[in-house]
């Protein structure tokens, strides 16, 4: 851990103080590990912003048995398979479906495909969570 850097930071007693008690809250088990985190979610946001290649998941939920859906998401699908790495599906009950498509790729084609597929009638839920390839943020 020789590349690692110690800095001091100045900031109101009653910011810490709030600080102090969120990351409590959240579980964090020092100041540390709370500000890398808020660093990288920064770092992460902006790695969208500015089109690096990024890494995430899209989550729907669908009812299956409702007319040409199935076949239109696939369509969508296919048409950005580039950055689809892995879909998974899972029958949620004897009508809904959960899917869970892994996406790696440029932010704008995600996001278009993200977009299609929220914007598809019928689909009753659909997320997209924005994550990293993980590169440079250690
Ligand atoms: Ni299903």
């Amino acid at each position: 851990m020789s590349d690692v850097i110690r800095f001091g930071v100045s900031l109101s007693k009653g910011l810490l103080t709030r600080f102090d008690s969120l990351i409590k809250e959240k579980g964090y088990p020092c100041r540390s590990e709370a500000i890398r985190d808020l660093i990288r979610e920064n770092l992460i946001r902006r790695q969208w912003l500015i089109g690096e290649e990024v890494a995430g998941a899209i989550t729907l939920v669908y009812d299956h048995q409702k007319r040409g859906l199935v076949d239109h998401l696939m369509d969508i699908q296919h048409d950005h398979h580039k950055v689809i790495i892995s879909t998974q599906h899972i029958h949620l009950d004897h009508n809904n479906c959960l899917e869970v498509i892994v996406v790696k790729g440029k932010p704008r084609e995600v996001e278009k495909l993200a977009e299609s597929l929220k914007a598809m009638k019928n689909v009753i839920h659909s997320s997209l969570t924005m994550a990293t390839t993980g590169k440079d943020l250690v």
